[in-house]
């Protein structure tokens, strides 16, 4: 799958975006090593703290169904300025694959790359604590 094609995966998950507090959808697709990819979208909750990001959710779904090789992800957003993983997103991809790529897409499919261990130097994973 080219960069552009996960993009569009990522896009194509808004409207499953679950986002009646904030407003602001996010969708993600996550490319395994075999080439599979798991989507996911923000899902929230009345109780706010409950609510999960799209990057988040899709590695959730990974995981489950047995993949834990992350290649790429991709992050949409509906809006001009990119949506930039937040740090629990980080540190929880940070755990699988350090050094994966990261694509940040916005609603004019302006993509910025950038690599996993960019976004969170020195991090802290399972090397750490073996
Ligand atoms: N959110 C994501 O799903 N991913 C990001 O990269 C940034 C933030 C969600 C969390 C919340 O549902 C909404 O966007 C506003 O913060």
């Amino acid at each position: 799958m080219t960069d552009r094609e996960l993009c569009q995966a990522a896009l194509d998950m808004l409207p499953r975006s679950y986002c009646p507090y904030s407003h602001y959808p996010v969708g993600a697709a996550l490319e395994c090593a075999d080439g599979s990819v798991f989507t996911g979208c923000n899902v929230e909750n009345a109780a706010y703290s409950p609510g999960i990001c799209a990057e988040r959710t899709a590695a959730v779904k990974a995981v489950s169904e047995g993949h834990r090789d992350f290649v790429r992800i991709a992050i949409a957003c509906a809006q001009t300025v990119h949506a930039a993983p937040c740090g629990l997103c980080r540190q929880f991809l940070y755990e699988f694959a350090p050094h994966m790529e990261v694509l940040l897409v916005n609603k004019d499919f302006d993509i910025r790359r950038y690599t996993l261990d960019q976004l969170l130097p020195v991090g802290f994973g399972p090397d750490n604590v073996s």
